[in-house]
C-alpha cells in the first residue's frame, strides 16, 4: 500500500502580515513535507489563513475597512505570496472566508446541534482577544506591571457576560482522557502531551462556540440562528478537513488518516482540549499526531509577535541573505522543545560554519580539482579502498537516519547527522590529497578519489534537499548530475562521463555588519559581600578551568543506573559522551537540542563500564531539585564561558 502523509501548518490570523513566527512554522512543514515526499510518501501539504474572529474585526473597525477587502488583501498579498515567493511546496491554500469552508463549517455545526450536543446558555468568563479564547484565572500570569494576562498576550482578559450556544465538551472529557492513555504517541513531543493530561485533571466546562451579531458580525453564520455567528477557533479547526472536501471526498479519504497537524505550542490547548472532541462528536476519525514546536523568541527574550513589537521581517532577512540560508539555520538552531533566540547573527553564524565553510568549500574544491584533473568530466572509479567503503557504506545508511530523526521531529540532528557525513568529505580530501595522486602516471587512484567525492557530494545534496531545496539543486546542477533524485538508499548514480558546469560560488561567506539583536541593557552587578580571603582563587586557577558551551545531540537512560543519563554532545566540531547524576530531574527528550556549559578539560572518568569525558554544571533549587545551567540565549556550541 502507498504511505501517504498529510501535513498542515495553524492556518494564521490576517490582522497583520506574517512575521518570522508564521514563516518558521511554514518552513518546518515545507520540510517535513519535502522530506517525505522525497522517501515515497503520497504526501498533501496545507497552508492558509484564519479570517474571521474579534481580533480581525476590531483592526478592520480601527481601520474603517471591509473586512472582505482586507483580508483579502492580507492572505492574498501577505501570505501566498510570500508562501509562493519562495516556492513552499504546499498542495493547497485554504481561507476560512471560501465558500466550501463556510460551507463545511455549517454542515458540522448542523450535526453537532442535530446530535443534542450544542445547547444555549447564559456565560460569565474572562476572554483573552489575543488568543481569541476564554480563558481560565489559572492559565494567568501576573507580568511586571502587576497585570494577569495570558503569556504571549499584550492585553488582560476581558470579562464577558452573554448568551451563547455551547459545545458539550466535558462530557467528552473521560473520552479524551481515555483516548491519550491508549495512544501516547498522539501529541509529540512527549511533554506537550503531559501538559495536556495535566489540562484534563480538572472539569474543562463546555465550550462557547457562538458570538450574538450585534456584537460581533464577522464570522460562519450559525445554520439555525440568524442573531448568531460560529466562534472563531470552531470554525478555523473545521479547515483541515474542509480542505480536503470532508468525508466522502477522495483526497479526504486519502490523506485524512495520515494527518501530522504542526502547531505552535501557543495553540496546544485549542488543537488537543477543542479539536479532539469536535472530531469525536462529529464521527470524524482523529489526526495521527500533533506535533508541536516551540517558539522563536524575539530580541526581548519573548515570544515573538507583531503585538509585543518584537517581531522580525522575514522578508528582509531572504532578500539578505537568501531563502535556502534562512531555512537552513532555522532548522539547525531550533528544537522543538526549548524556545529558541534567532536573528541575523545567528543565522549568518550558521550559512559561514557549515553553508559556506564546509559545504560551499568541499563543492568548490571539487570543482576545481575536477576541471584541473580530468577536464571537467566526472572519472570513472575503479575498485574502493576501505576508506572509500567505509564513505559508501554511510551514504547507504544516512537516509533511513535522516527520515527517523526527521520523524522524530529531531530536525537539527538530521541536520548535525548529514554534515557530519560533509565533513568527513573534507578530512577525505585532506588525506587523499588528490592533486599529489594527479601528479602519479596511474590515474586509476585519483579517479577512484574524485568519483567517490562527487558521488559523497551528491548523496549529501538528496539529504539536505528539504532543507535547502534550490541550494541542492544547484549543486547538483554544479556537478552535471541529474536534478532529481529521491532519498532511497544509493550508491554509484553520478555518472561518469558527464561534464560539469561553469560554477559560480554558491555559498559565499558573509559578513555581518549590523547586529540587530539588540540586548537588553545588563543592570549593574549586585555588589556582593567579600568572602573571607582564603576563598578566593587567583585568575590563573580558574583559568585551567576550561568551561564550555556544548549542544545535546543524544540523550539515554542507562539501564539499571536510576541516577544516571548518558548524553551525547557537540563541543563544537567535537562529539562527547558525558555522563551526569540528572536522571530524576530530567528525561532524556527534555534534553535533546539543549545548549548546557560543560566542563570540558575534566580528566575522564569511569562510570558503570562507560567513560564520562565531561562534567555538566547544574544548581540545585531550594527543594533540592536539580536545575542545568544554560546560556541565557542561544550561543554556538563550542565557545568559552568565562
Ligand atoms: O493562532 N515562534 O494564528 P496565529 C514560532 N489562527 N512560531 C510562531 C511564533 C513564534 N514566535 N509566532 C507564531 C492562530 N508562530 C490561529 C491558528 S489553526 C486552526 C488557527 C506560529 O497567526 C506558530 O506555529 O497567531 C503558532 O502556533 C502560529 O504561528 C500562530 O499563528
Amino acid at each position: 500500500m502507498n504511505k501517504t502523509f498529510y501535513v498542515t501548518t495553524p492556518i494564521y490570523y490576517v490582522n497583520d502580515v506574517p512575521h518570522l513566527g508564521h514563516a518558521y512554522a511554514t518552513l518546518v512543514a515545507d520540510t517535513l513535507a519535502r522530506y517525505h515526499r522525497l522517501a515515497g510518501y503520497d504526501t498533501y501539504f496545507l497552508t492558509g489563513t484564519d479570517e474571521h474572529g474579534e481580533k480581525i474585526w476590531k483592526v478592520v473597525q480601527a481601520l474603517g475597512r471591509s473586512p472582505q477587502e482586507y483580508v483579502d488583501e492580507i492572505s492574498e498579498s501577505g501570505f501566498k505570496a510570500l508562501w509562493q515567493r519562495w516556492g513552499l511546496s504546499n498542495d493547497d491554500f485554504i481561507r476560512t472566508t471560501q465558500t466550501r469552508h463556510v460551507k463545511y463549517v455549517q454542515s458540522i455545526l448542523q450535526r453537532l446541534y442535530d446530535a443534542g450536543d450544542i445547547y444555549f446558555a447564559e456565560y460569565e468568563g474572562l476572554y483573552s482577544i489575543g488568543s481569541e479564547r476564554y480563558v481560565t484565572e489559572k492559565e494567568l500570569v501576573e507580568g511586571a506591571d502587576g497585570v494577569k494576562r495570558l503569556p504571549g498576550d499584550r492585553d488582560p482578559p476581558e470579562l464577558r457576560r452573554e448568551a451563547n450556544y455551547f459545545f458539550k465538551l466535558e462530557k467528552y472529557r473521560p473520552w479524551l482522557i481515555e483516548y491519550l492513555e491508549t495512544h501516547p504517541n498522539l501529541i509529540e513531543p512527549v511533554s506537550y502531551r503531559n501538559e495536556v493530561i495535566e489540562m484534563l485533571r480538572e472539569p474543562i466546562g463546555d465550550l462557547s462556540i457562538s458570538r450574538p451579531v450585534g456584537r460581533l458580525p464577522w464570522g460562519i453564520p450559525i445554520p439555525w440562528d440568524v442573531g448568531d455567528v460560529c466562534y472563531v477557533w470552531f470554525d478555523a479547526l473545521l479547515n483541515y478537513v474542509s480542505a480536503l472536501g470532508g468525508e466522502g471526498d477522495p483526497k479526504f479519504e486519502t490523506y485524512w488518516r495520515s494527518t501530522w497537524h504542526l502547531v505552535g505550542k501557543d495553540i496546544l490547548k485549542t488543537h488537543s482540549v477543542f479539536w479532539l472532541p469536535m472530531l469525536k462528536a462529529a464521527g470524524l476519525p482523529i489526526y495521527e499526531k500533533l506535533v508541536v514546536h516551540a517558539h522563536i523568541l524575539g530580541f526581548d527574550g519573548r515570544k515573538m509577535g507583531k503585538s509585543l513589537g518584537n517581531a522580525v521581517d522575514p522578508i528582509e532577512m531572504e532578500e539578505k541573505y537568501g531563502i535556502d540560508a534562512l531555512r537552513y539555520a532555522l532548522l539547525r538552531e531550533t528544537t522543538f522543545q526549548a524556545d529558541s533566540a534567532f536573528g541575523e547573527k545567528i543565522l549568518v553564524g550558521r550559512l559561514n560554519s557549515d553553508l559556506a565553510n564546509d559545504l560551499g568549500n568541499l563543492l568548490s574544491r571539487v570543482l576545481s580539482m575536477l576541471e584541473k584533473f580530468h577536464d571537467g568530466i566526472i572519472p570513472v572509479p575503479d575498485e574502493l579502498g576501505s576508506r572509500e567503503e567505509g564513505i559508501k557504506a554511510a551514504a547507504l545508511k544516512l537516509p533511513d537516519t535522516i527520515l527517523e530523526e526527521v520523524r522524530g521531529l529531531r530536525f537539527h540532528v538530521a541536520i548535525e547527522k548529514t554534515m557530519e557525513f560533509v565533513r568527513d568529505l573534507n578530512r577525505y580530501v585532506a588525506e587523499t590529497k588528490p592533486w599529489e595522486l594527479a601528479k602519479l602516471e596511474d590515474k586509476t587512484r585519483l579517479n577512484t578519489v574524485l568519483y567517490t567525492l562527487v558521488e559523497g557530494i551528491r548523496v549529501a545534496s538528496v539529504l539536505l534537499e528539504p532543507v535547502i531545496p534550490n541550494q541542492a539543486k544547484e549543486i547538483r546542477k554544479q556537478l552535471g548530475l541529474e536534478l532529481h533524485y529521491t532519498l532511497e538508499p544509493a550508491w554509484g548514480l553520478a555518472k561518469s562521463g558527464s561534464q560539469i558546469a561553469s560554477a559560480g560560488v554558491l555559498f559565499p561567506k558573509v559578513e555581518l555588519k549590523e547586529t540587530p539583536i539588540v540586548t537588553p541593557e545588563t543592570p549593574p552587578a549586585p555588589v556582593l559581600e567579600t568572602p573571607p580571603a582564603q576563598e578566593f582563587i587567583g585568575i590563573e586557577d580558574f583559568a585551567k578551568v576550561q568551561l564550555r558551551v556544548a549542544e545535546v545531540l543524544a540523550c539515554e537512560r542507562i539501564p539499571k543506573a536510576d541516577k544516571l543519563l548518558k548524553l551525547t554532545v557537540a563541543i563544537g566540531e567535537e562529539r562527547r559522551t558525558i555522563l551526569s547524576g540528572i536522571a530524576e530531574y530530567y528525561t532524556p527528550e527534555d534534553l535533546i537540542g539543549k545548549r548546557v556549559v560543560v566542563v570540558a578539560n575534566l580528566a575522564p572518568r569511569k562510570m558503570r563500564g562507560i567513560e564520562s569525558q565531561g562534567m555538566i554544571l547544574a544548581a540545585t533549587d531550594e527543594n533540592g531539585k536539580v536545575v542545568i545551567v544554560s546560556p541565557e540565549r542561544l550561543v554556538p556550541s563550542g565557545v568559552e564561558v568565562r
